[in-house]
């Protein structure tokens, strides 16, 4: 297995280390245009030269990749995705899958002539804790949901003090809140309760110094396969706890996950208490290498990826259907 890692800022640094430390694969190397940055990488990580990259053309050109992770900001996910496809190459690509429709049917095209796996780096799939309550809710003991609120947390500018230098300042490289965060409560929400069928946000900049994009977003949904499921998202990249409280309301029982207590619970009788059970989450970097590694599962024909790349499209219908109600002020259909 031979893995190319496109973009080595934040997160593909962090898919390196994972990748490194699960030692599946012969070969890792990676292509970063910003040069201070690459020395920086090549030099954490002890990847020689010969596979330290300055960009995608002379890696391609050094020979061929069995697979790659596309961890650059998002308008150049779908074109980079395209000319990887068709040489062949696994992919998994960086969330969100892209800012607009464009160039997807042809991806969509291309990856299925060339029968190659793809994955979408939605990674709160991969939490212990969601995985248990995605479990818990397919064995159907609690019954049909009703409704589904997830509200989510940080201190961004602490946690990614160079937030305003990167992406994410920038609605048009797929910065603010909508597009790099909720979208990934969006992506949970659609496993869990249903996909998303109408969406009503309301978002704005709040607080976060040297940034204009939203910093705060409620969005409001219809979900489920009769747009019955009554769902709420909300979340800020302020508040001092860093926490994400996802509950699931169903007919016969709550479930909900609690990453900062690092556990899940549920609760089936009115007049009980809720039963928590404990996850393993010694640091971030479990579920990015639970995600990798069913990632290379998939390739291998041994499991499937957490999140497919029609359920990213789903996504990213949800996400620009949040951008619109955003705008004109009203509830938006999802096509999809
Ligand atoms: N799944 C997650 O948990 C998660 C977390 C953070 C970011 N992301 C997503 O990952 C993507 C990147 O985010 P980031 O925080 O790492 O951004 P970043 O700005 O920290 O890093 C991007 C890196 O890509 C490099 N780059 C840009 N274009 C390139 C190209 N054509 N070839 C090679 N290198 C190139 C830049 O120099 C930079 O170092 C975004 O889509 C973002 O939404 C996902």
């Amino acid at each position: 297995m031979k893995l190319l890692i496109i973009g080595t800022g934040s997160i593909g640094e962090r898919h390196l280390r994972c990748f490194q430390q699960l030692g599946r694969s012969e070969e890792i190397a990676f292509c970063e245009t910003h040069a201070p940055r690459r020395a920086e990488i090549a030099e954490r990580y002890e990847i020689p030269a010969a596979l330290a990259f300055s960009d995608l053309d002379t890696a391609l050109a050094s020979g061929p990749f069995d697979a790659a992770v596309i961890a650059t900001p998002a308008p150049t996910h779908i074109p980079i995705a395209t000319r990887l496809a068709a040489l062949g190459v696994h992919l998994l690509i960086e969330k969100p899958l892209s800012l607009t429709t464009d160039g997807i049917e042809g991806l969509v095209e291309i990856l299925a002539e060339k029968k190659l796996t793809v994955a979408v780096g939605y990674v709160h799939r991969a939490h212990p804790a969601v995985e248990a309550m995605k479990e818990a809710l397919d064995t159907g003991r609690f019954g049909r949901p009703l409704q589904i609120r997830t509200a989510s947390g940080q201190a961004f500018a602490t946690l990614r003090p160079a937030y305003r230098d990167v992406y994410f300042a920038k609605p048009e490289l797929g910065g603010g809140a909508i597009n790099d965060m909720i979208t990934h409560f969006y992506n949970l929400g659609d496993w869990l309760a249903g996909p998303i069928r109408r969406v009503m946000t309301d978002a704005d900049h709040q607080i976060l110094e040297g940034v204009s994009v939203e910093d705060t977003v409620h969005s409001l949904v219809r979900q489920g396969d009769d747009g019955g499921v009554m769902g709420s998202y909300v979340l800020n990249l302020y508040q001092h706890p860093n926490e994400v409280l996802i509950t699931v309301v169903c007919e016969n029982g709550t479930v909900r996950a609690e990453y900062a207590k690092k556990r899940w619970s549920w609760m089936t009788d009115p007049n009980g208490a809720w039963h928590h059970e404990a996850v393993e989450m010694p640091d971030v970097d479990v579920m990015y290498r639970r995600q990798n590694g069913a990632f290379l599962d998939a390739i291998e024909g041994k499991g499937e990826v957490l999140c497919t790349l029609s359920e990213a499209i789903r996504t990213l219908q949800v996400n620009l259907a949040s951008h619109r109600s955003l705008r004109e002020g009203s509830w938006q259909t999802i096509d999809a």
